[in-house]
């Protein structure tokens, strides 16, 4: 995808990682909302990489903001298939310029994912790596999959959230890992808001 041009570029950057459904998407969103940033959910590029089928690489080079636009790029199965592909250097390489140029575009930017503070911007104004244990996850990521139409049951979803975790934290290349310098940011005891509220004042505390 085309890069932001250089004269746009030198916003303030908030990177968020995290393991599966632990509230990274709601929390960015609305740090995104509360400072009029622009957001940017890189799960999505390895969701579209891993739903366009055949050659990963070659889809990861030419993915195009169309594809993210899919409507079934949410699914447990499509969750699945981007950590898969995530696995592949050639694939996270091919991505990296894109992410790179939407944090610094002006006005900011908030992006999250699982290597954003490690790999992709390590020098964010602010790190958070938001988690929650895998049963609060797991029980999350039911209530939404079962909210948008999707039928299945709370066994399969953690086992879903485990062989996740092992494989995007496992692999070699960008293993998801606390960035230095991070606010840890467990939720798994949190109300969506009050995660919201935390992060909201961790973002504020260093503008
Ligand atoms: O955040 P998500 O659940 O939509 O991410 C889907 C998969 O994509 C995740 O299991 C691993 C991969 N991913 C990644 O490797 N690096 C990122 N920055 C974002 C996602």
């Amino acid at each position: 995808m085309s890069a932001v041009s250089k004269n746009e570029q030198s916003g303030f950057t908030v990177a968020i990682d995290g393991p599966a459904a632990a509230g990274k998407g709601t929390i960015s969103r609305a740090v995104a909302a509360h400072f009029g940033f622009a957001h940017l959910d890189t799960g999505l590029l390895y969701r579209a990489v891993g739903a366009m089928g055949g050659d990963p690489v070659a889809a990861a080079r030419r993915l195009s903001p169309e594809d993210l636009a899919r409507p079934d790029l949410r699914s447990a199965e499509a969750g699945q298939a981007a950590s898969k592909v995530a696995v592949i250097p050639e694939v996270r390489a091919a991505l990296v310029d894109f992410q790179r140029s939407f944090a610094r575009r002006m006005g900011g930017a908030v992006l999250d994912g699982r290597d954003i503070g490690t790999v992709i911007c390590p020098e964010a104004d602010v790190k958070l790596f938001v988690t929650a244990s895998p049963e609060v996850r797991a029980a999350r990521r039911l209530k939404e999959l079962r909210d948008s139409g999707f039928a299945t049951d709370f066994a399969t979803v953690l086992a879903d959230v485990r062989a996740r975790d092992a494989r995007d934290a496992g692999r070699a290349t960008a293993p998801m890992v606390m960035a230095e310098g991070a606010v840890l940011l467990d939720t798994s005891a949190m109300a969506i808001d009050e995660a919201v509220a935390a992060a909201i004042a961790a973002v504020a505390a260093r503008r």
